[in-house]
């Protein structure tokens, strides 16, 4: 009896279905794989036309190598041998003998790709939802079941360097065009397809002589020198290695032999165990978002500016139907044209917008609040204004809809004061810009109702980003970790530091973008306002450099000028970084800063463990995911040789590094949710 796959003989062919058991999505564990290959056994000794492979869960084929595993295998020779049993698995399938089609709907990733690649055919259904890709990169390895060595041939060595190093995923349509799916069908002519291509026995696509050509052996260091500018400016080769041993592998036609020794060392390296980390803390948010349901059809948000125009859009494009208030009408005009370019660059389609576009409703009158389940409010960040708007939403607004409000730094209770119900209040924190940060804060007031924070959390899945709990206190979690950093690298401007100088400290250490060009990204005088917010309750000094640029209404990138000058494209100018060296610890002093205030956020109970912290950072503000985390970095290097740093900058330094008291509770700082660690 077996466990994950079904066989069964229809007339000429072998049909296998894999149903992965107790998992809502297929993914090649080893126990998947040795089943499979012993049904490969099995069938290979029994004369048949051909196999078709096929998934029975409704998502998709196959997502990929089962991550869940990679946690557990301690070192580089384990993990080449898992890369060989899936090599030895395909290398089978391959040589059958007789051809065999892999049948695709939905995701069919990483592990399910080369499942599919070692397949003599590939046939995908043809819908919006069915996406192949190699998304190794991601996790900080590549393909290691014989991909690197199957694609180039079928695709042509460029597209198939495009899609490992990129990791991006393909449409049906992009995936024919470059030759990666035979055909493309709708649902009910999957099977039909596949038949056909069994009986005709056409032979293997092979890529065309141009797309070869760049594999001729003297023309590959020349495109790996092309090539390098490009994969350099998206994955530093000392952080993320992954990309870089591919190009070596691919530049020296190495085969499975290599790429299986090149993955275990890759798999086992401190990079793929934090990407493996971080990708694992979102999928345990999605799983708590979508532990309950959340009834919410018809959304209506309060006020247009950059944040509310943006929620309302991105909520439309995941298919709800929204109407969007703002007291402005110029601004609720500037809206929808941001509604109709968003649309038109992201569906292409000029129906496709039209549906989007109908589903959004400027409402300047706020007519939608009748009708709303959940009410978002994205006005300014003022608490009168916001208490006298929740004070009159409640009355208009249906019993039992979710109101919901986007602050930054104003405590909920503060804003519920007004309500008769302040149980469904809930804080919904979106991050800018809303398109990609895929993190949003959960605020917990203390009257929240459980039952107001399932609907959010719910609703927040549903629009595909991830939820994560916090207390309302002030600036959540991650301005608030994040601000005492930006103060600290305004303090180095003050101190002449030249701003060039502490953007590359922080993107060398990691960091997406320097927290100098952050501070205008997001607007001074934004950056201003929550740091004030912050500065009482958290012991923050805000450095006069910005208050005096505010003043002067250098604001940012948005006014053309902020702590750097930009150009009329919003380009950055870069002045000079400092000639002479600088006898300072610009990074330590960044990063400790940060870290002390992760650290005062646990044991002050913001979030409830060291895994909140982490998918905080990473999925709110990109905090250099190659470490895991900031409670993962901290593991790494020890807490005790941080705060004895702390301990040392607060001599040389001041007050602001004395190390918070929750350095003293190491359990709590390594304290997890997720059971695997
Ligand atoms: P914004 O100034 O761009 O937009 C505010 C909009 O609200 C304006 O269009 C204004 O006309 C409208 N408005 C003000 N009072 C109103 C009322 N009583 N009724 C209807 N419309 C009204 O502000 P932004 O940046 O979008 O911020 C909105 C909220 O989101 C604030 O609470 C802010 O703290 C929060 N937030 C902002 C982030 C950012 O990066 N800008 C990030 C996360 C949260």
């Amino acid at each position: 009896m077996n466990k994950h796959w079904r066989l069964e003989y229809l007339a000429d062919y072998a049909l296998l279905t894999l149903d992965v058991a107790e998992q809502s999505a297929n993914v090649l564990s080893q126990e998947v794989l040795q089943e499979f290959a012993q049904l490969l056994g099995e069938i290979e000794n029994k004369a048949h036309k051909g196999l078709i492979i096929r998934s029975a869960k409704a998502n998709g084929f196959i997502a990929g190598a089962d991550v869940r595993e990679f946690e557990h295998i301690s070192d580089a020779p384990r993990a080449t041998e898992l890369a060989r049993l899936g090599q030895q698995v395909f290398s089978r399938l391959a040589h059958l003998p007789f051809p065999s089609v892999a049948l695709i709907h939905g995701f069919c990733l990483g592990g399910g790709l080369e499942l599919a690649l070692a397949c003599t055919y590939r046939i995908a259904r043809e819908d919006a939802a069915t996406r192949l890709g190699l998304p190794e990169v991601r996790m900080g390895i590549h393909p290691g079941f014989g991909g690197t060595v199957r694609l180039p041939p079928l695709v042509g060595h460029l597209p198939a360097l495009d899609m490992i190093l990129s990791g991006r995923t393909l449409s049906v349509r992009e995936a024919r065009r470059i030759g990666l799916v035979d055909e493309a069908v709708p649902e009910r002519h999957l099977l039909h397809a596949a038949e056909a291509f069994l009986k005709r026995h056409p032979p293997r696509r092979k890529a065309p002589w141009y797309q070869r050509l760049p594999g001729w052996k003297p023309l590959r260091p020349l495109v790996v020198r092309m090539l390098s500018p490009r994969v350099r400016h998206k994955a530093n080769p000392d952080h993320y290695p992954a990309p870089w041993r591919f190009l070596r592998l691919w530049q020296e036609r190495a085969g499975e032999e290599q790429e299986a020794e090149s993955l275990g060392e890759l798999l086992v390296s401190r990079t793929s165990r934090s990407l493996v980390h971080v990708f694992l803390l979102g999928e345990e948010l999605k799983r708590q978002g979508r532990a309950h349901s959340h009834d919410i059809e018809q959304v209506h948000v309060i006020g247009a500016g950059v944040m509310g125009a943006d929620i309302a859009i991105w909520a439309v494009n995941k298919g709800f139907r929204v109407s969007l208030q703002d007291q402005n009408p110029e601004a609720l005009a500037r809206a929808m044209k941001k509604a109709a370019g968003f649309f038109k660059d992201k569906l292409k389609d000029a129906r496709a917008v039209q549906e989007a576009m109908d589903r959004l409703l400027p409402d300047i009158h706020g007519y939608g609040l009748r009708r709303a389940d959940l009410v978002v409010e994205a006005i300014v960040e003022k608490l009168e204004p916001k208490r006298e708007l929740f004070k009159n939403v409640e009355q208009l607004v249906r019993p039992q809809a979710l109101l919901a409000t986007n602050t930054s730094s104003i405590p909920l209770e503060a804003i519920g004061q007004s309500l008769k119900d302040p149980t469904r209040l809930v804080g919904l924190h979106f991050f800018n810009p809303v398109a990609k940060m895929q993190l949003v804060e959960i605020v917990r007031g203390v009257k929240t109702s459980e039952a107001a924070l399932q609907r959010a959390r719910a609703f927040t899945c549903a629009i595909e980003r991830l939820p994560l709990d916090v207390k309302s206190s002030p600036g959540f979690l991650v301005n608030r970790i994040l601000m005492p950093y930006l103060m600290e690298a305004v303090r180095l401007v003050e101190e002449g530091v030249s701003l060039v100088t502490i953007d590359n400290a922080a993107t060398e250490f990691g960091m997406p973008m320097g927290p100098i060009e952050l501070a205008d990204s997001v607007g001074l005088d934004i950056c201003l306002s929550v740091a004030e917010e912050l500065a009482g309750p958290l012991h923050i000094e805000v450095p006069n450099i910005l208050r005096e640029l505010v003043e002067q209404g250098h604001l940012g990138r948005k006014s053309g000028r902020g702590f750097y000058q930009y150009n009329a494209r919003g380009r950055r100018e870069l002045p000079p970084p400092n000639k002479i060296a600088i006898d300072v610890p610009i990074t330590e002093r960044l990063v400790l800063r940060l870290l002390n205030e992760a650290v005062a956020c646990l044991r002050e109970g913001v979030i409830t463990d060291a895994d909140a912290v982490d998918a905080g950072m990473v999925y709110g503000t990109g905090f250099a995911p190659f470490l895991g985390g900031p409670m993962r970095y901290v593991e790494s290097l020890g807490e005790t040789g941080i705060s004895h740093s702390l301990y040392r900058l607060s001599q040389e330094y001041g007050s602001r590094f004395t190390p918070d008291p929750g350095w003293s509770q190491p359990q709590r700082l390594i304290q997890r949710k997720r059971s695997s660690n």
